[in-house]
């Protein structure tokens, strides 16, 4: 088995930024509601015209740039995504031609809000039994397109953006851990029931505002904020480490309330913490890996320091990495 690092990480989000004075006029809610519950100021909002693929296309030219890989020397790339361009085919194939990525394998992974994580775990895997040397890994999402602007309990939260990484073969170890865990007794808490083959797009579908994703956020936020604590220190477990040597933590950028609970839980102090959740709201799988990418470009992660990443989202899905830089 082979070693797997980060190579480089890339990220993007649309300019058009969507501030909670403008959600005040849309529904009944606040400014101040927003930001004391959730901790949220503002999030990115694609154009119409502007899809998953295009948004991950600009966050891989950046992580490519940064790792000094050539799009054709890419062995594979890992789209995580509950919003792709289509059903299929899956948009890491629409990226790949895009990127001109021509020996690579193309695919998609549907694993909520954890979906960089899981590409993260497969990527680990097929380079490390010797499949593959240098692999892109993505999360990139297009909230806004299944965002119901007339609920209030969800549409203060999501926002669009992407994120992504190139992870290689390498003699010296990166990923120190992961974990994974899904939990699909809950699914019905998140989800979106429309479009698929359950209740395919028809004029009722649409009546009925089925595609647009439905959250009880009550019930997510306490599962949530145990699925985090416990991935988080089974991750820093298997690292065979213990959290006081976590120089960085980079929690899925849910709610400020979720993120400071699983801090406490998991024993970290307030500055090890990263967070850019107050300028994109929740993210979905783009959330981790564009706060990665930002910590790196501001200095906040450097060589040799151990970072700690954790996630969680609809399925249920969660997971967490242990990662030396
Ligand atoms: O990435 C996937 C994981 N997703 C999450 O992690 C989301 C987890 N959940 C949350 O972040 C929180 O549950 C929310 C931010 C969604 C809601 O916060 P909450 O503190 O759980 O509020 P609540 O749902 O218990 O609602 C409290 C009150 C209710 O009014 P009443 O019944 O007390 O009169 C809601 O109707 O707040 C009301 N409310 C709002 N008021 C103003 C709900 N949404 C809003 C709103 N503006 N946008």
């Amino acid at each position: 088995m082979s070693f797997v690092r980060f190579l480089g990480t890339g990220s993007y989000a649309p300019d058009r930024v969507m501030t909670n004075l403008e959600l005040e006029r849309l529904v009944e809610t606040s400014d101040e509601w927003i930001q004391t519950r959730t901790g949220i100021r503002e999030r990115r909002i694609a154009e119409p015209e502007v899809a998953t693929s295009d948004i991950a296309y600009k966050a891989s030219l950046n992580a490519l740039e940064s790792s000094g890989v050539d799009a054709r020397d890419l062995d594979g790339i890992i789209v995580g995504t509950v919003t792709p361009d289509y059903l299929f085919p899956s948009t890491a194939c629409i990226l790949q031609s895009r990127l001109g990525a021509k020996k690579a394998f193309a695919f998609d992974l549907l694993a909520g809000c954890s979906g960089f994580l899981y590409a993260l775990q497969a990527g680990k895997g097929i380079i490390g039994c010797g499949d593959a040397q240098n692999l892109l890994i993505i999360g990139a999402e297009t909230l806004s397109k299944i965002t119901d602007f007339q609920d209030r309990s969800t549409c203060i939260l999501f926002g669009d953006g992407a994120g992504a990484a190139v992870i290689s073969a390498s003699e010296t170890p990166g990923i120190l851990s992961t974990c994974l865990g899904a939990n699909g007794d809950e699914w019905e808490l998140l989800y979106m029931p429309g479009g698929g083959s359950r209740i395919p797009p028809s004029e009722e579908s649409i009546k009925n505002r089925d595609h647009f994703l439905k959250m009880k956020g009550k019930e997510v936020f306490k599962e949530a904020v145990k699925a985090l604590e416990s991935s988080s220190l089974e991750a820093i477990r298997r690292a065979d480490i213990t959290p006081g040597e976590i120089d960085l933590f980079i929690p899925h950028q849910a709610n400020y309330r979720i993120l400071e609970a699983v801090r406490k839980r998991v024993g970290l102090p307030e500055e090890k913490v990263f967070s850019n959740l107050d300028r994109y709201g929740n993210t979905s799988s783009a959330s981790v890996p564009l706060a990665l990418d930002e910590a790196v470009r501001s200095g906040r992660v450097k060589e040799g320091d151990t970072i700690l990443i954790s996630v969680f989202g609809a399925g249920f899905t969660w997971g967490a990495a242990v990662v030396r830089w």
